[in-house]
């Protein structure tokens, strides 16, 4: 059990890197947090217009989930981490995210860090969700409400494909915290003013 809390605790850590901060501040860029959405993630660091530093921050925030959930799976035989464990490290690196201790535990939204965690909890799970957000982008070019959409059809995904374990609860769990998380998208997407992907916010859309 003390293995378990370490690896939930490391994980937590983890997910509090913000990479649209760290990128940002590496490429001397302006702080993501003091502009467009405010938001500390790949989108809003779009709306600089430098798509190098949106991937990187897209891929640092994915592959910090990816990191943290492959680790403690790889720990697992070695520290007895049962589903219930590998399911709370999953859910820990996405609230690090969310609430990370690193940047006064205002953090961003969550939607790389929860494709990045999905895949390693279960590849083809991962790229059914990552399916769904590309399509709902392509088509409305809003990259929030690809989120939630994806966000609604992950536990379904889940469902379809696993029988209910700790992981699904985890998994409906983020869902449930992404689609929190973006309720000033929601209302923006009602209100028609929500800016499309790669669009300044307020921009014409
Ligand atoms: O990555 C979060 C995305 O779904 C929305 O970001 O900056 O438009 O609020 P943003």
């Amino acid at each position: 059990a003390l293995y378990s809390v370490l690896a939930v605790v490391a994980a937590y850590l983890i997910g509090s890197v913000s990479f649209a901060v760290v990128v940002s501040k590496a490429m001397g860029l302006a702080d993501p947090r003091s502009y467009g959405s405010k938001n500390p993630g790949a989108t809003n660091v779009l709306r600089t217009g430098n798509r190098k530093a949106a991937l990187f921050t897209l891929l640092g925030d994915a592959l910090k989930g990816v990191a943290a959930v492959l680790i403690a799976k790889a720990l697992a035989d070695r520290l007895g981490f049962g589903d219930g464990t590998i399911a709370l490290v999953a859910l820990a690196a996405f609230v690090g995210h969310l609430f990370p201790v690193f940047h006064g535990f205002k953090g961003g939204k969550g939607v790389a860090t929860a494709a990045g965690v999905l895949i390693a909890l279960h590849p083809l799970l991962g790229l059914g969700t990552l399916l769904t957000w590309i399509l709902i982008a392509w088509f409305f070019r809003y990259s929030s409400l690809a989120a939630l959409v994806s966000a609604v059809f992950a536990p379904l995904w889940y469902m379809f494909l696993f029988r209910p374990d700790p992981i699904a609860a985890a998994v409906v769990l983020m869902s449930l915290l992404l689609v929190w998380r973006h309720s000033a998208n929601i209302q923006n997407l009602l209100a028609g003013k929500e800016s499309r992907i790669g669009e300044k916010k307020g921009q014409a859309g």
